[in-house]
């Protein structure tokens, strides 16, 4: 029956439109997670959240249960969070610190931190005349086929083959370079701990949303337009907001037809960014005082360079959503066919002064946490897409907004001017979902 699924999956993706099921079917979900989430490049987390030996960050990737650790030689490796023994979690809380080893819970089978067996209690007699013993692989928690790092952000692949991370990331790893130049160390910082929303929509449906340039004015322009009025009444008293108004204002400021101005730049495996939106270099004290640090460290022309960079949000199919200018990331775990776990994180610029991790803290309760409006106006939309793509009130999602117009140089497709509500970023992930889908790479 899967079988079957499997060679019909290329007439499930056409240019402009998509069957429903490939948001809905589990029998496809299931494939996505063996040729997708656990064969390509997922995001584990950030180096700054195991500082010490022996701490660790339980993750999740495709289907399988990870653990990012330190080690005691201060590598980072990414195992299996499962004993060789008779399977159990090696770790069961989502983070902490192993000690000088892990041990299971429950016959006290003992690791190092990279996965090595370092003892069996009474090894000697327990396991005379067998082959198992600390050299039998079979006997060392498993390490994931491949992990590498980029300026301090963990990824790990389950596939021994593929692309370099680098590779993998190509433009993307704007989204890294921008976040880390913006700190005067050129470094950034984990702030602990993340939201974690569970949404009860397929994975894709985030994903599709974050680049959509026609929804913000729709689908937040309330949450817009009451923080707007509050705005113009402080502006009328003191003659200035604080930012963070503009945060939310400029749901209802940038209207529905100024999202066009903007573009996205699609790339191979499905990542996107989307340019401009909200200015963010505005002249108040705080500003002034943190470029002034950065030309200290960089000097003024690299410190304009680095200041000048205008990208709203690069997205890192099939599992991350950055909004570097801000600090802030979402990771996307799918748990299920119709539920999906998002971590939402930010970063603290080393160097900086504390106002600009302020503004990042701003953004990150105002637009990304659970408790605002802006997030629970996206969650509604989540769930009711998936209500309506379950039901049999029809069979394709359209992806055909601007279908035709987009520009294409080198594998790369741009959005024509005047045309930034393009639904080309949806069109350019399910492109790299019909790939990596029909032969699994
Ligand atoms: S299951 Fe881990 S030691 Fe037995
Ligand atoms: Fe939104």
């Amino acid at each position: 029956m899967l079988q079957e699924r499997i060679a019909d999956l290329s007439k499930f993706v056409e240019p402009d439109r998509v069957r429903r099921e490939v948001y809905t079917d589990p029998g496809i979900f299931e494939l996505e997670m063996q040729r997708i989430h656990e064969r390509v490049w997922i995001y584990c987390g950030h180096e700054s959240q195991v500082p010490k030996a022996g701490d660790y960050y339980a993750v999740q990737i495709g289907r399988q249960p990870m653990v990012m650790v330190r080690g005691n030689d201060g590598k980072v490796h990414v195992l299996y969070n499962r004993c060789p023994h008779r399977g159990n979690l090696m770790v069961g809380d989502r983070y902490g610190n192993a000690g000088e080893f892990f041990r299971c819970s429950y016959h006290s089978w003992t690791f190092q931190h990279d996965g090595r067996l370092r003892s069996i209690p009474m090894m000697e007699s327990g396991y005379a005349g067998t082959p198992y013993g600390k050299e039998h692989p079979d006997c060392s928690m498993k390490r994931a086929a491949r992990v590498e790092n980029y300026r301090g952000f963990v990824f790990a692949s389950l596939a021994k083959d593929g692309p370099t991370l680098k590779e993998f990331l190509g433009e993307s790893r704007i989204a890294f370079d921008d976040m880390c130049d913006r700190a005067p160390e050129g470094e950034v910082e984990i702030v602990p701990n993340c939201f974690r929303v569970i949404q009860k929509s397929n994975w894709k449906i985030f994903l599709e949303n974050q680049l959509d340039a026609l929804h913000p004015s729709v689908t937040h322009q309330s949450t817009g337009r009451a923080a707007h009025e509050v705005e113009k009444e402080i502006e009328k008293k003191t003659g200035h907001a604080p930012l963070s108004y503009h945060m939310l204002s400029a749901f209802a400021t940038v209207t529905i037809d100024k999202w066009d101005n903007f573009q996205t730049l699609n790339y191979p495996y499905g990542h996107c960014i989307l340019t401009g939106y909200m200015g963010l270099r505005p002249k108040d004290p705080d500003t002034l005082a943190y470029e002034a640090v950065m030309e200290k460290a960089y000097g003024k022309k690299r410190t304009e360079e680095i200041l000048a960079v205008n990208i709203h949000h690069v997205l890192i199919y099939p599992g991350l959503s950055v909004q570097s200018p801000l600090q802030q990331l979402r990771a996307v775990r799918p748990l299920g066919v119709d539920r999906t776990l998002t971590e939402i994180w930010h970063f603290r610029l080393k160097g900086a002064p504390e106002a600009i991790y302020r503004r990042s803290l701003a953004y990150y309760n105002l637009v990304n946490s659970p408790a605002t409006l802006v997030n629970a106006d996206d969650l509604e939309n989540f769930w009711k897409c998936h209500q309506g793509l379950a039901s049999e009130g029809g069979d394709w999602v359209s992806f055909a907004r601007h279908f035709g117009r987009d520009v294409e140089k080198n594998g790369v497709v741009e959005t024509a001017p005047s045309c930034g509500t393009s639904e080309a970023p949806m069109r350019n992930q399910m492109k790299a979902w019909a790939r990596y889908m029909g032969n699994g790479k």
